[in-house]
């Protein structure tokens, strides 16, 4: 496996030689190759042992290798970027009206991801989705209509939001302690807001359910051994201990 890493030069151009340095590598095997003008060299591999010099001399003999295809994290049909997560399915939008527009329109470049990882109140997704429908706009696309557009923006202002006073507002709600029920969600108590909540890892959507009282300062939570849909919250100073339960 080659290793790429920067090299610099040390000297000028002379008689069409070039030489470069890298200093102080980790001792190891190495495979050099030089690429420029259109041009590349064979590979050479180089033994680097501890304190010592090495050398390989290489030469611009054949003409350089037509690119490779869009690959992740470039792949065909993203946007260019680190993308790390298009080794992974698309997470899946929630239900509702326009999530097929979502999922169809919205996904002609790019992931779910970049829709799901935030939480917008509706003057950013209406510019966020503006900006999009010029996206498409610059390589033709033209795919939303005002309607569809309009559609959208309700759909992820209703399901991707930062409400006041959610999980993702400030001041913080102090995520105290997670525990997981079998279905596979997430529970935490919110300390500061009398709250729990559930994240669901596969949609990424978190849900709060607050408690009747305040103050009630929820800390550790656990899971019910004998109804996986009740969560235990123990509220310290209130001297309070109770449950949220999701009705299937
Ligand atoms: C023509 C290609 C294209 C289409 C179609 C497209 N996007 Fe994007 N999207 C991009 C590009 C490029 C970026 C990254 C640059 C940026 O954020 O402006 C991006 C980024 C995003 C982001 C992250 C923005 C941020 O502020 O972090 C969101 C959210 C998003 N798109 C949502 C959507 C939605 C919703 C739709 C459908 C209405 C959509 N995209 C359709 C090209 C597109």
């Amino acid at each position: 496996m080659p290793i790429v890493s920067p090299v610099r030069s040390s000297g000028a151009a002379i008689s069409g030689t070039r030489r470069y340095s890298l200093d102080n590598p980790p001792e190891g095997k190495y495979t050099v190759q030089a690429v420029g003008n259109g041009m590349q060299s064979e590979f050479k591999p180089v033994d680097v042992a501890a304190g010592k010099a090495a050398t390989a001399d290489v030469s611009l003999a054949t003409a350089q290798h037509a690119a490779l295809p869009n690959a992740w994290p470039r792949r065909n049909g993203d946007v260019g970027g680190n993308e790390i997560w298009t080794h992974q399915p698309n997470t899946p939008l929630v239900d509702g009206d326009a999530k097929d527009i979502g999922a169809t329109k919205c996904m002609e470049c790019h992931e779910t991801e970049r829709i799901v990882l935030l939480r917008m109140d509706r003057e950013k997704w209406e510019l966020t989705v503006a900006r999009m429908r010029d996206y498409g706009d610059e390589v033709g696309l033209g795919q939303l209509t005002d309607e569809e557009a309009s559609r959208v923006v309700d759909y992820l202002t209703k399901n991707y939001s930062g409400e006041p006073g959610s999980v993702n507002a400030w001041p913080p709600s102090a995520v105290y302690l997670v525990a997981s029920t079998p279905d596979g969600m997430i529970w935490f108590s919110e300390q500061a807001s009398d709250k729990t909540a559930r994240f669901d890892p596969e949609t990424r959507v978190f849900t709060e359910y607050p408690v009747p009282t305040a103050e009630s300062d929820m800390r550790r939570v656990d899971t019910d051994p004998s109804n996986p849909n009740r969560i235990w919250w123990a509220g310290d100073t209130s001297d309070r201990i109770g449950y949220v339960e999701v009705l299937k």
